[in-house]
């Protein structure tokens, strides 16, 4: 489902920043290459990830669902001076193809490319973060943000990518036999009762949560 109308989505594009060259080939390159291009984060939402990026400007970013590396390098670019973004995702046939790209960016040493399955990779990391972008298997995304959660500064951000799951949320009982779209509300109602941070959903693409964790 489109959340926004055609028209309206072409217009805000029209009036908002371009993507870089490096952007746009990632883009184009997906889309002619990579199994299901849908999950790529795409202009508007990198433009809004950029954005977010750059009011936050983050020392440090994680994100959990890499994928071909767009939205690590939109976010990358709000980065403070000696910042640094990981960015982890378990497909071993991207990997290669996603390094060259970072590689190729200005900000190929403040990105740490982390291979494998995030369950088991996200208690390794002792860093703490100011920004964090959850975008992987959305069976996790509770545990990835109970995990997380902690490993967040005060007044930190986590983003939540298909937070609106096609607009199956809205409509349980039609997609009963849904897995997904159950998991997906009772993550959105598990976030909404939590008391010490703030939230809410914005209908971008497949529906993002921005989540503030309050300050002390
Ligand atoms: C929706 S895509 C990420 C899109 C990317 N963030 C963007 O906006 O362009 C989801 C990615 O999560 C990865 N993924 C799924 N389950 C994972 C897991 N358990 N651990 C690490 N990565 C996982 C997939 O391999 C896939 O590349």
């Amino acid at each position: 489902m489109d959340f926004l109308d055609k028209r309206i989505e072409d217009y805000c594009l029209a009036y908002s920043d371009r993507e870089s060259s490096l952007l746009k080939e990632i883009n184009e390159y997906t889309i002619k290459n990579v199994h299901q291009p849908r999950m790529l984060s795409g202009h508007l939402q990198g433009r809004f990830l950029s954005m977010i990026s750059k009011i936050k400007k983050p020392n440090n970013i994680l994100e959990i669902g890499t994928y071909t590396g767009y939205s690590a390098l939109c976010m990358a670019e709000g980065l403070s001076k000696n910042g640094k973004l990981i960015t982890i995702d378990k497909d071993t046939s991207l990997h290669k193809k996603v390094s060259e790209f970072f590689r190729r960016s200005k900000y190929k040493n403040q990105i740490v490319q982390k291979l494998g399955n995030a369950i088991d990779i996200l208690p390794e990391i002792d860093d703490v973060f100011d920004l964090v972008f959850i975008d992987a298997d959305k069976r996790n995304y509770q545990k990835y943000f109970e995990i997380v959660l902690p490993k967040v500064n005060p007044d930190g951000i986590i983003l939540v990518d298909n937070v609106l799951w096609s607009g199956k949320v809205t409509d349980l009982r039609g997609n009963k036999d849904d897995r997904l779209t159950k998991v997906m509300d009772d993550f959105n109602k598990f976030i909404s009762n939590l008391t010490d941070v703030n939230k809410m959903i914005l209908p971008i693409r497949d529906g993002i949560s921005i989540i503030i964790k309050n300050g002390q």
